[in-house]
């Protein structure tokens, strides 16, 4: 995980195919279409690594599943690999394996100062909470871990308000799941990764 503008000063220059130069276009604001590259193209270095080849030649697709629009879960175009990217306020997160896996990553400065949405935590969730110094933070790293279960399609967002992910705070599964915490390196952020292996 990294700050988007690092990424974006270090990555490759590498092109976006249409469909997501459609959709980075479809974004008003600056920032968010940086977030929205930077997230790719740290995806792309880190599938290119995985595969042995060059990140110039690592090609995206995504299918709605729902809709059939071209977002969704990323797929990795004539590689045997799976995929995952996140993007929120300035900081990206990706991640790349041989089984199905999800990243998530959340700005903790974008959610200091506002009132944190509690609605989607369980009652068992918001007990915990009380109990922490840093709301936003502590907030935001039950926020990815409910987040990480959308993207490994165990959960919905409908249904995110129903799992209780404390345990994974303590290392124990939820919902089947090991939800590993992410070192942000100093950022005011929170980043977590999983994965589908049996066993993790
Ligand atoms: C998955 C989801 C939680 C991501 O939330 P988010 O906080 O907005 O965005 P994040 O930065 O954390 O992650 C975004 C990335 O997750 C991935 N992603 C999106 N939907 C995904 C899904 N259903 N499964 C796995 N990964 C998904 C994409 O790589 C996406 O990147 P992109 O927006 O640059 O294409 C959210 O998109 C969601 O709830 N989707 C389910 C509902 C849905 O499919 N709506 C569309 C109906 S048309």
């Amino acid at each position: 995980m990294a700050a988007s503008y690092d990424v974006l000063a270090a990555g490759p220059d590498v092109p976006l195919s249409p469909a997501e130069q459609d959709r980075a276009a479809a974004l008003t604001r600056e920032a968010d279409r940086a977030d929205f590259v930077a997230a790719r193209l740290l995806a792309r270095v880190l599938v290119a690594r995985h595969v042995g080849t060059d990140p110039a030649q690592v090609r995206f697709a995504q299918t709605c599943a729902q809709c059939g629009g071209p977002h969704g879960r990323p797929q990795v175009v004539g590689h045997d690999v799976h995929v995952g990217w996140a993007h929120s306020a300035g900081v990206v997160a990706a991640t790349v394996d041989d089984v199905r896996c999800a990243v998530d990553v959340q700005s903790v400065a974008a959610l200091r100062g506002g009132e944190l949405p509690l609605g989607v935590l369980t009652t068992a969730e918001r007990t915990w909470l009380d109990g922490q110094p840093d709301r936003p933070r502590s907030f935001a790293g039950l926020w990815i871990r409910k987040e990480l279960l959308v993207k490994l399609g165990d959960l919905t967002l409908d249904g995110v308000s129903r799992v209780d992910v404390t345990p994974s705070l303590v290392g124990a599964p939820v919902l089947g799941r090991t939800l590993v915490a992410v070192d942000t390196g100093g950022l005011d952020a929170v980043a977590a990764l999983a994965s589908e292996r049996p066993g993790d």
